[in-house]
């Protein structure tokens, strides 16, 4: 892929990053490298996962082993939602847990759609949102992302932490599921949390190719690929921000 930083220049690659090789733990020092596995709460995590993800998922909700769980949105939404660039219209946040993203895209002019399958994790969402001051331009739906059909597609999907959530197998229906939501022209925001070097999950292995090798033949293109240098500190350097695009397709003839 020749991703682009802006549309029309080069990516800027940081390679000489950190190797990340850290889980959805949010408590690890800034450049240490280790296994999650070793973060007992994403181990926990794992046990969790004996049968139905959707029920793994909702155990951890309900013995809060959440240890991907912020418990504020992500820096760069904010930035991102100060900076006016995002669509406005209609946004979804697929595997929102606590929804505190959904929250910070919300306002008079973006209505969110907050998703997850866990029954729980919704009820939480809902608890400790539903009297905001912006409540009236968001909404949590405990919904399977691949089952869910609403009735309008979307301007904007933003994706934290739920690609790397899916067992590798979904990522094919993960992408075809996206392209079913989004608008023609709508925009896919995807905060990328690069996992390496580790068994089974989740969270599971995901590097940016992982990403290209199933939105690209659906005509998705990364107009913006670019290091988040604004990623907590534990996750610094382990954090990428892309945005796709779908390409209209340039006939020859
Ligand atoms: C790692 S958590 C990330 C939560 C949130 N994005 C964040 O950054 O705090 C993944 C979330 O995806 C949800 N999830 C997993 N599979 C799902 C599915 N098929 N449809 C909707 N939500 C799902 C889980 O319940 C969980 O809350």
């Amino acid at each position: 892929m020749r991703a682009l930083s802006r549309v029309g220049e080069p990516v800027r690659w940081l390679a000489s990053r950190a190797r990340p090789r850290r889980g959805m733990g949010s408590s690890a020092a800034a450049g240490g490298r280790r296994d999650p596995g070793e973060n007992p709460k994403v181990g926990r995590l794992r046990e969790l996962f004996t049968g139905d993800a959707a029920d793994g998922w909702e155990k951890s909700w309900e013995f809060g082993v959440t240890p991907w769980d912020l418990g504020k949105p992500t820096p760069v939404i904010e930035h991102l939602v100060r900076s006016g660039t995002l669509p406005k219209g209609r946004a979804l946040v697929p595997g929102c847990g606590m929804g505190y993203d959904v929250v910070a895209l919300a306002c008079p002019e973006r209505f969110v759609v907050g998703l997850d399958v866990s029954d729980l994790a919704i009820k939480k969402a809902k608890q400790w949102s539903s009297s905001l001051p912006n409540a009236d331009y968001f909404t949590f739906l405990a919904e399977d992302f691949f089952k869910w059909i609403p009735s309008e597609q979307f301007d904007l999907i933003f994706d934290y932490t739920f690609f790397c959530a899916l067992d590798p197998s979904l990522r094919v229906a993960w992408a075809e599921t996206v392209n079913r939501l989004l608008k023609p022209d709508g925009e896919l925001l995807t905060l990328i949390y690069l996992i390496s070097d580790q068994e089974g999950g989740p969270p599971y292995n995901n590097t940016v190719a992982d990403y290209q090798k199933v939105l690209e033949p659906l005509g998705f293109r990364a107009v913006l690929m670019e290091d988040n240098e604004l990623a907590i500190k534990p996750r610094k350097g382990c954090e990428k921000l892309g945005r796709w695009k779908r390409c209209a397709h340039q006939s020859s003839l």
